[in-house]
């Protein structure tokens, strides 16, 4: 990992219904976020909603890590699974270097996550075709 690039910390900030995380280096700069909604309706579920490492970082094991920092905190918040969709939804300073969703399976599926229903009142989501095309983590209690 490039020296630019360290993990020095991973904050999270939880309330009741999100949880935001940054990743950042020993200087404060901010490498990698995250934007998840907890949810609870058929399947409890934490839902990733947004999953971002700054362009110059990636593929350097900053979004595995930042992926096992939210796998810890769904054990910490007893929910059934992480919920993704492999496709960049949210709009971010960064998000003018995309990312193919054939490159987001591959990292997803690395991690164990497998093609799932997606829970019900994934509500935002009007993407029928994406909503079919969902990946989840199933969490061991
Ligand atoms: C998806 C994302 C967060 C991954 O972060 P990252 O720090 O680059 O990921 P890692 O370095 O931990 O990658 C782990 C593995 O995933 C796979 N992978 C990651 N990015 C990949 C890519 N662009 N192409 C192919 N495989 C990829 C590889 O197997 C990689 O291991 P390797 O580098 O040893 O081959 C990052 O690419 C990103 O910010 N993309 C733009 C935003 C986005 O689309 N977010 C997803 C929203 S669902």
């Amino acid at each position: 990992m490039s020296e630019n690039c360290k993990i020095a910390k991973i904050k999270a900030e939880r309330d009741k219904a999100f949880i935001d995380i940054e990743v950042l280096t020993k200087d404060q700069q901010v490498v990698g976020k995250a934007e998840i909604m907890k949810g609870k309706t058929d399947k409890s579920f934490l839902w990733v909603g947004v999953l971002e490492v700054h362009p110059l970082c990636r593929r350097q094991g900053v979004g595995t890590e930042m992926m096992e920092a939210i796998a810890d905190l769904a054990k910490d918040e007893k929910v059934d699974l992480v919920y993704v969709h492999p496709a960049q939804l949210a709009e971010s300073g960064w998000d003018s270097y995309p990312v193919s969703e054939k490159a987001l399976t591959a990292f997803y599926n690395k991690l164990g996550f497998k093609p799932c229903e997606a829970p019900k009142d994934v509500v935002t989501v009007t993407n029928e075709g994406l909503l079919k095309r969902g990946l989840c983590l199933t969490i061991k209690k």
